[in-house]
């Protein structure tokens, strides 16, 4: 697949088989996560992956979808706001960061042939205490990494004029 073609064919896949995820395809895709530009170049994210049946009937608590957990894989991206760059008038750009990199995770994913789907819905604070996150670390967005069992029809878009402005 080119690059217009990988972005065409993701979309937000919620049903996944039971099928593992290749150790090598796992790793190439953090690389792409790792290989992410941020501001300043500071970096400032961790990914968990969590593929322990226990936490994932754990995380139940965290984002009651029963299609989530039928991904072998789950990947948390967080943000650490004070590694991060901050602007002149303190706007903080961990969490912009954190969104970057999980897109390179999320697009190097498809190429792979495996399905995610973005979740920002679930409950913070209890995911922080599941997954042990040490304080400063904020979750920021989960997806499920698998094999899609149902790929549905393309979202609607907003035509390009709605949202460019030229000027
Ligand atoms: C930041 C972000 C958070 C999202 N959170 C959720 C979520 O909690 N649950 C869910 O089912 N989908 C979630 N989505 C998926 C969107 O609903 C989906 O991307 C959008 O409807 C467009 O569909 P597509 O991904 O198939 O193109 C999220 C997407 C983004 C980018």
């Amino acid at each position: 697949m080119n690059f217009y073609e990988v972005i065409k064919k993701r979309c937000s896949i919620r049903s996944y088989k039971p099928n593992p995820v290749e150790e090598e395809k796992l790793n190439r895709i953090l690389e792409a996560a790792r290989m992410a530009p941020s501001a300043a170049n500071r970096q400032p994210i961790c990914f968990v992956i969590i593929k322990d049946e226990k936490t994932k009937q754990q995380l139940k608590r965290v984002y009651d979808e029963k299609w989530f957990y039928t991904a072998p894989i789950i990947v948390c991206v967080c943000s650490i706001p004070e590694k991060a760059w901050i602007r002149s008038d303190g706007r903080n750009y961990a969490d912009i960061d954190a969104a970057i990199a999980m897109d390179h995770l999320i697009l190097a994913a498809t190429e792979e042939g495996l399905a995610t789907c973005w979740v920002a819905a679930f409950k913070v604070s209890i995911l922080k205490s599941l997954l042990k996150l040490p304080p400063g670390m904020e979750p920021i967005a989960m997806t499920p990494i698998g094999y899609p069992q149902d790929i549905p029809e393309p979202t609607y878009r907003k035509p390009i004029e709605d949202i460019v402005k030229n000027i």
